[in-house]
């Protein structure tokens, strides 16, 4: 902004102070300024108003990312029930592509692919134009989640957002924490303001992302109205209306950053090899194995990892106090094993045959037991020691928590202190301000009420002790919850849309 003053200054400096004013954009929902489309699932064709590249803010600060793309089924404007929903009751489903902590654009309900953009710089997506799987997230093969939750009657709007690497004209950084997030919950805001304006229920948006986006989707639901957002909402013209969120879906959510090294330790400590994979990481195949540094560096973070959980004071339904020793062994550990057995028995169920593993142990039908250090080791470890705050600040999230100029810092006192290149450590407000942790339930926050969060058991992008604390700790402070750990599922989303959605209706009628 002030750049921008300064410029327009230096532009009219002597002249008569004729000074161009930033274009500032209409809030409100033009409901005839929409596209007629049809979207095919299952064979069955379903017409829809599709409403494109909405400028969410008064005063955006780049309108490649921060629109909305809103979609609405035809037969909401004649009167019609889908699927038991009326133009008035129907749930929105609000499913964003970030992946990577990196600039995203809004999905497209034609032939978008489940799974997430190539990041940063995606040119603009006409209908059809919907970019290839490029995060090689591997969502399923079916319809598209927009595509379902159409045939579903629920009105779908995605939210474009900034990213890490996004610059402005002066070649700063725009996109770092928060401003994915407060990009996110501006267009919450758009919806809640439009509300008696377009068909579909704003007290019933159901937010949906996977990994860097379901970190997003679970702090829309977890930082609902909270005050801390509100000026860099005010500074984008955000709409004047509330940003809370009915509910939650979020596939393998990269979040709690500031604890996921620990994390990672505790439940990767001893595997001394690693095989990078996935999106954000290159790919060594072959694998590699940890220098003598990096094994005592895992050990420093593993040790912290104990009186970090034992701090949240967890509590299993059962009433039964989750915490851990100081060599990480513990309830909360026999907790975690008991999500994975669970998800094993699920798959036994289903008819898969587990008897390669014998780590599991099965008895008529049933798994009883399971080896959880030799599950770990069938797991394999995928990053390095600190997996997220990077001694040389060689990960995304380093970048996600740069500043305006800087483009990478840290974020943990840890790896500030054994840093490899002296970098500086990001304001620990902004490292606070991504971590649904800090915000479930505090005054003055309305917090989402209903959470489904998924994250594959061969998943490891990050610790499974993640999203269990994320649902444990919102479980313990009165949220309902339904975590699973899909069985050998890998670092991926929107897998089993007809269970989610079977959730939805189940919340929602
Ligand atoms: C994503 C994956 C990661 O391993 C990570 O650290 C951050 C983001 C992702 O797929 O979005």
């Amino acid at each position: 902004m002030h750049f921008l003053f300064a410029g327009l200054f230096a532009v009219s400096a002597g002249t008569t102070p004729l000074l161009a004013q930033p274009k500032r954009y209409s809030l409100d929902f033009d409901a005839g300024k929409y596209e007629p489309q049809t979207v095919t699932v299952n064979g069955n064709e379903i017409s829809i108003r599709a409403f494109e590249r909405i400028v969410y803010v008064a005063n955006p600060v780049d309108t490649t990312y921060q629109i909305l793309n809103i979609y609405i089924p035809e037969g909401y404007f004649h009167g019609e029930t889908i699927n038991g929903y009326t133009a008035r009751s129907a749930p929105v489903f609000f499913p964003n592509r970030i992946g990577g902590y990196m600039a995203a654009q809004p999905a497209t309900a034609i032939n978008t692919p489940n799974g997430r953009p190539p990041g940063n710089g995606t040119p603009p997506q006409g209908p059809g134009g919907a970019p290839p799987n490029g995060m090689g997230m591997g969502g399923n093969r079916g319809p598209s989640a927009m595509a379902l939750a159409l045939s579903k009657g629920y009105v779908v709007a995605s939210a474009g957002a900034r990213g890490r690497m996004t610059k402005d004209a002066q070649g700063l950084f725009t996109g770092k924490s928060p401003a994915a997030l407060v990009d996110l919950k501006a267009a919450i805001r758009y919806l809640k303001y439009n509300d008696e304006a377009m068909p579909g229920d704003a007290n019933k948006i159901i937010s949906n992302g996977t990994s860097a986006g379901g970190a997003m989707s679970s702090l829309l639901g977890a930082t609902g109205n909270n005050k801390d957002y509100e000026p860099y909402l005010k500074d984008l013209g955000a709409a004047p209306a509330n940003d809370d969120i009915f509910a939650v879906s979020a596939y393998c959510p990269i979040t709690n950053l500031d604890n996921a090294d620990a994390a990672y330790e505790w439940q990767f400590n001893g595997v001394n090899t690693y095989r990078r994979g996935g999106p954000m990481q290159g790919n060594n195949a072959a694998g590699a194995a940890l220098t003598p540094e990096q094994i005592t560096v895992s050990a420093q973070l593993k040790a912290l990892f104990p009186a970090y959980l034992n701090s949240l004071q967890l509590t299993a339904p059962d009433g039964q106090r989750l915490s851990l020793d100081n060599s990480g062994n513990g309830s909360f550990k026999e907790y975690v094993n008991a999500y994975v057995i669970a998800s094993a028995q699920k798959a036994l169920g289903s008819g898969k045959d587990l008897s390669a593993h014998s780590w599991l142990t099965i008895s008529g039908g049933k798994v009883t037991d399971l080896n959880f250090d030799a599950f770990v080791r069938y797991q394999e470890r995928m990053k390095t020691p600190p997996a997220f705050d990077a001694l040389d600040l060689g990960s995304p999230e380093n970048q996600e928590f740069g500043t305006a100029t800087v483009d990478k810092q840290h974020f943990t006192a840890f790896s500030a202190s054994h840093s490899t290149v002296q970098a500086p450590r990001a304001d620990e407000q902004f490292v606070r301000m991504l971590n649904p942790m800090h915000y479930i339930g505090t005054k003055g926050t309305q917090t989402a009420k209903y959470w489904r969060i998924r994250h594959g058991s061969k998943d490891k992008d990050t610790s499974l002790a993640i999203p269990v604390i994320l649902a444990t700790y919102l479980q313990n402070k009165g949220y309902t919850v339904n975590l699973e750990l899909p069985w050998d599922r890998p670092h991926s989303g929107d897998y089993d849309l007809d269970e989610l959605f079977q959730w939805v209706d189940q919340l929602c009628k």
